[in-house]
């Protein structure tokens, strides 16, 4: 569909010159755990369910030497390659995670500490950095952040986010094969090539206790069907607050029997595990799609929804309504739908797991290694941050895209290597004290002193 971009310049901000995402750099550990065959064995799960019914094959698992610290720095570092960037370019470090090395000392203090290591000693002292934490939000809070400052930037300096982390649950738990660990680092700037903000932020939050962790624990407390309840909640919400000020602001004016899903070619859910987006995807265009065209071609694929005033026993209610959304995720215009516009961004996910605050960014890794996006293009994303928030933003595709290099990432995730259920074991429960595979050309994590500070060193 062709786009009306009101009174914004294409993919701009109301301030004049576009800003947003210019390039990304993914880093994941060298370790990796299939879900079928060794674990699913001893867990008692048919490997279907994990590889259909919760979408990961195989989980990112870190090695003895990695840690939130040393994956932001990896990311960040292979970044500045990629971009020629100096450290004198970056004024300002952003990091969103939710698996902190510190209670108190920001993460991007350590990350400086070990590019320093690189770039040499007092280069990125003119450069301000400063840790989110808002579960899988964080990053996208700073990108939110960061932009703001990039609008108002006049030096030509630029800022980076990075999103780091390790997503641990108990062993044997529900949560334990919705695991993985990795970061994602963006530069953000004025004239990015990648995607230009539209700076159009849709929100939703309040106090959850679908998934938490208390200070001092090590593994995620989850309530996990409730989770999955908040996310759909709060990323609906913020979808409605995203359209309303859209509407507004003139870029996204739907006429009558148009929705507002027409004008986005690619939505990009955070992904705790890839069947998570397709709930997402489903309730987003279900309730978009009602009262327009589409609504109606699908009630006549599958009928009509069932109404309260229809039921007098709640649960019956309740029941039918399930049965409908089960019904509409297999309807032919959903699948249609969820097939051009969403299922592509779970690729890397099904291999690496939940990256927690990166995953919605391992989405656009995703549609950029496989080439799907195109200039020109609305990309939609939608972050979820447990406890709880959701923030709903718009970008276009911008003419330089397609001409960004490619990260390699898939040839890099093959190079992998498997581990063993008791390695993995071993690791999760920080028992290794050797690193399975020695570190090579990466930041690692040397040892810990007797105060708890944390040394850090690269490894040629
Ligand atoms: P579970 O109980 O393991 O799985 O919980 P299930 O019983 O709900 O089954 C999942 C699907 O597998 C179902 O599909 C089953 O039918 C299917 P559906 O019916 O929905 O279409 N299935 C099978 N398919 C094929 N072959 C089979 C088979 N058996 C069943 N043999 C849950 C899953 C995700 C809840 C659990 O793993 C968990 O608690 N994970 C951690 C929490 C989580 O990821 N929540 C997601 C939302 S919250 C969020 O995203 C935030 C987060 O990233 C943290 C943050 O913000 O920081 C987590």
């Amino acid at each position: 569909m062709t786009k009306d971009f009101g009174n914004l310049p294409a993919g701009g901000s109301h301030s004049g010159e576009a800003v947003g995402i210019d390039d990304l750099s993914v880093y994941v550990p060298g370790l990796f755990l299939p879900l079928s065959g060794e674990f699913s064995l001893d867990r008692g799960i048919d490997p279907g369910k994990l590889i259909k019914g919760i979408g990961i094959e195989r989980m990112a698992v870190p090695d003895a030497h990695e840690d939130a610290a040393t994956m932001a720095a990896n990311s960040l570092l292979d970044l500045m390659q990629r971009c020629d960037l100096a450290p004198e370019d970056i004024a300002k470090i952003y990091v969103g995670t939710e698996s902190a090395v510190d209670e108190a000392k920001a993460i991007g203090t350590y990350v400086i500490g070990m590019l320093e290591k690189v770039y040499g000693t007092g280069s990125f002292q003119d450069c301000s950095t400063v840790e989110f934490k808002s579960a899988c939000i964080g990053t996208t809070l700073a990108l939110e952040s960061l932009s703001y400052w990039a609008a108002a930037e006049e030096e030509g300096r630029v800022g980076i986010v990075i999103a780091s982390d390790v997503a641990k649950y108990p062993l044997r738990s529900s949560g334990e094969y919705t695991q993985g660990a990795g970061s994602v680092a963006l530069l953000v700037k004025k004239h990015p090539r990648l995607a230009a903000l539209e700076q159009i932020y849709g929100c939703f939050t309040r106090d959850e206790n679908d998934f938490f962790r208390p200070m001092g624990c090590t593994t995620a407390t989850v309530n996990g069907k409730h989770s999955n309840q908040c996310y759909l909640e709060a990323i609906q919400g913020a979808f409605d607050s995203f359209a309303g000020k859209a509407a507004r602001s003139g870029a996204i004016t739907p006429k009558s029997e148009e929705c507002v899903t027409d004008f986005i070619d690619h939505f990009l859910f955070h992904i705790p595990y890839p069947r998570m987006v397709e709930y997402a995807s489903a309730a987003i265009f279900r309730h978009d799609w009602l009262g327009c065209r589409k609504g109606q071609d699908v009630e006549l694929e599958i009928g009509k929804e069932p109404q309260s005033l229809d039921y007098e026993d709640l649960e019956l209610y309740q029941a039918a309504k399930a049965d409908y959304a089960r019904r509409f995720s297999k309807s032919r215009h959903f699948q249609e739908a969820y097939l051009a516009k969403v299922a592509d961004t779970a690729a890397l996910s099904r291999v690496v797991g939940n990256i927690y605050t990166g995953s919605i960014y391992l989405g656009l890794a995703s549609l950029l290694e496989l080439q799907k996006i195109r200039a020109g293009e609305r990309l939609c994303f939608g972050a979820y941050g447990s406890g709880c928030s959701a923030l709903v933003f718009s970008a276009i595709v911008q003419p330089e895209a397609e001409t960004v290099p490619s990260r390699g990432i898939v040839k890099r995730l093959e190079e992998r290597r498997q581990i063993s259920l008791q390695e993995y074991e071993r690791l999760h429960e920080g028992l290794m004290e050797k690193s399975l595979v020695e570190p090579s050309a990466e930041f690692a994590l040397a040892s810990i002193d007797h105060q708890g500070y944390r040394h850090y060193e690269y490894v040629c």
